[in-house]
C-alpha cells in the first residue's frame, strides 16, 4: 500500500489572478480534510491572517533587487514572459529549501506522510524540486484548457512556419485550433522568440507530474479536454470555477471600496455597467482619455475601477480628463478597487467591460453578466474570442480604446435588443456553472476524484 499523503503545499505565483484561484483551492482541499501549507512569495501582500486555516511558509527571492511580485506596481509596461521566467529562477533555491524542511518535519510525525505539491503551472520549478525529493506533483492551471492549447501549439506553430506571426495573417484560423485566430493566441515575437518558446516548453512539461487541474468547467471547453484528455496520459481534473465552490475568501491585494455598493443599492436594476481592468493593466495618458469620454457619451451608469497601480507613470484619479467629474454626476462611480464578486453579483450590474482576465470571465460568467471584451496580453486574447465567438455573451472591442467604439458598444451592450440576447445567453451559462458545482455536476464529481487522487499517492 502506498504512503497516505493528507499534507498538500500549494505554490502559487505572486499575482491577484493567480493566487486567488490557488487559495481558493487550498480553502475547499482543507474543508476535505488536508493540512495546507503555502509557500509564498516574500514580499506579495497576502495577509495570513485571513486565512487561520493554512499554514504560510515565505519564499525568499535568491536575486538581490526585485520586489518579487510579477506586475510591478513601479513599471509602466510589463514583460509576462521575462517575469515568469526570472520567478522560477529566482525561487527555486528558498524553495527546495522550504521543501527540504517540510519534508523532513512530515518524516518527525507519526503517521510519517509527505506532502503532495501542487504548483500553479507557471510556477513550473516546483514539479523539478518535488521530483528531486520524491515527492509527487499536481500542476494548477489557474486560467482555462484554451491557454494551456496555446502554450502547446507554440512549438509546431514555429515548426511550420507560422511564428513569428506576419500582420497578414493575424485574421487566419489558427491550423487544428478553431475558432481562434493567430491574433487571439499570446504567440512570440520576433523579439522574444527564445523566451517564449522556453517558456512554452516549460508550461507543458508533465514529465514528472501526476495530474493537471484547471480552473475551468467541462462544458465550456469540452472538445479542448478531450484533445487535451487523449495527449496526455495523466488525469485532467476540470474543478473550476474555484470560486463557487471554496467558502467566500478574501484574497485581495488591495482595500476593498465597499462604498461602491451603496451607490448600486440606488440605481435600477441591470442599469450600470461595471468597468474593470484587472490588476494588471497600464493605461497610458491617451487610452484613459478615450475610454473616460467613451463612458460619459454612452450616457449610461457604470462603476469604474481604476486601481493606482494601471496608471503607470501618471498620477492617480486626477489624470482624468478636465470635465470628466462635471459629465458624469451622479452617473458614474470610481473607485480604486470594488469587491468584484460582490459588484457582478448586484441587481443593478448589467454589463461588464472587462480585459477578459479568466478570473474576471468566470466571475461574469457565474452571475449571469455579458460582457464588453478588451483584451490586452495572454489569455484574455482568446477569451475574448470564446465570450464573443463560442459562448456569444460579448462585444469585442476591435480598435484599442477609441471613445466611438466603446459608446456604440456600451449602446449595443446595455440597450439594445442584442446586448438583451446575450444577457439571457449569460443567464443561461449561469445556470449552467450552478449545475456543474452542485452535487452530482461535473466539476464536483471531478473535485471528489481528485480528492481521491491526491489522497492514495
Ligand atoms: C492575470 C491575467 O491578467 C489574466 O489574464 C489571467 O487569466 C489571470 O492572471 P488579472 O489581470 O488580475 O489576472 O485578471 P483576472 O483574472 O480577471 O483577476 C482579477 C481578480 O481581481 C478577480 O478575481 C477579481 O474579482 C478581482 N478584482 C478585480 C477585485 O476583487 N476587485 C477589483 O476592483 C478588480
Amino acid at each position: 500500500m502506498g504512503t497516505q499523503f493528507l499534507h498538500v503545499v500549494l505554490v502559487p505565483i505572486p499575482s491577484q489572478g493567480h493566487i486567488s484561484p490557488i487559495l481558493q483551492l487550498g480553502t475547499i482541499l482543507h474543508t476535505r480534510g488536508f493540512s495546507i501549507t503555502v509557500c509564498h512569495h516574500e514580499f506579495y501582500p497576502v495577509d495570513p491572517s485571513c486565512f487561520p486555516h493554512l499554514n504560510f511558509q515565505p519564499l525568499k527571492d535568491g536575486s538581490s533587487n526585485n520586489n518579487g511580485s510579477c506586475n510591478d506596481d513601479s513599471s509602466s509596461s510589463f514583460n509576462w514572459v521575462d517575469s515568469i521566467l526570472s520567478l522560477n529562477d529566482k525561487y527555486k533555491v528558498s524553495l527546495e529549501d522550504s521543501l527540504t524542511q517540510i519534508v523532513r518535519a512530515s518524516r518527525q510525525q507519526i503517521n510519517n506522510s509527505l506532502p503532495c505539491v501542487i504548483y500553479d503551472g507557471w510556477m513550473y520549478v516546483a514539479a523539478q524540486v518535488a521530483n528531486d525529493l520524491n515527492l509527487p506533483s499536481v500542476a494548477f492551471h489557474t486560467s482555462n484548457a484554451g491557454n494551456f492549447m496555446n502554450y502547446l501549439i507554440t512549438p509546431r506553430l514555429f515548426e511550420e512556419g507560422h511564428i513569428p506571426i506576419q500582420d497578414s495573417k493575424l485574421l487566419q484560423q489558427v491550423p487544428g485550433f478553431s475558432p481562434f485566430r493567430f491574433k487571439d493566441l499570446s504567440l512570440p515575437s520576433m523579439e522574444n522568440l527564445d523566451a517564449m518558446l522556453k517558456l512554452s516548453t516549460f508550461f507543458c512539461d508533465t514529465r514528472t507530474t501526476s495530474a493537471m487541474i484547471i480552473n475551468t468547467i467541462e462544458f465550456l471547453e469540452q472538445s479542448l479536454l478531450e484533445m487535451l484528455k487523449k495527449h496526455f496520459q495523466i488525469p485532467i481534473f476540470s474543478i473550476g470555477p474555484t470560486h463557487k465552490v471554496s467558502p467566500t475568501i478574501c484574497s485581495s491585494l488591495l482595500e476593498e471600496d465597499t462604498s461602491c455598493i451603496s451607490w448600486l443599492d440606488k440605481q435600477a436594476p441591470n442599469s450600470v455597467l461595471y468597468v474593470s481592468f484587472g490588476s494588471i493593466i497600464f493605461l497610458n495618458k491617451e487610452e484613459l482619455t478615450e475610454l473616460a469620454w467613451g463612458l460619459v457619451n454612452s450616457k449610461q451608469s457604470f462603476l469604474w475601477v481604476i486601481p493606482p497601480s494601471s496608471l503607470g507613470g501618471l498620477r492617480s484619479l486626477e489624470s482624468l480628463p478636465d470635465g470628466f467629474e462635471d459629465a458624469i454626476k451622479e452617473r458614474g462611480y470610481v473607485v480604486k478597487w470594488a469587491p468584484q464578486k460582490e459588484v457582478l453579483a448586484h441587481d443593478a450590474v448589467g454589463g461588464f467591460f472587462s480585459h477578459c482576465g479568466w478570473n474576471s470571465t468566470v466571475e461574469s460568467i457565474s452571475t449571469g453578466i455579458p460582457m464588453i471584451c478588451s483584451p490586452n496580453f495572454g489569455d484574455q486574447l482568446l477569451n475574448a474570442r470564446y465570450l464573443s465567438h463560442v459562448w456569444s455573451i460579448g462585444i469585442e472591442l476591435e480598435k484599442g480604446f477609441c471613445r466611438e467604439e466603446i459608446e456604440n458598444a456600451i449602446r449595443r451592450l446595455m440597450s439594445d435588443v442584442e446586448g438583451k440576447e446575450m444577457r439571457k445567453r449569460a443567464m443561461d451559462l449561469m445556470k449552467m456553472v450552478e449545475a456543474s458545482v452542485r452535487r452530482g455536476g461535473s466539476s464536483s464529481n471531478n473535485l471528489n476524484e481528485l480528492v481521491d487522487f491526491i489522497s492514495s499517492f
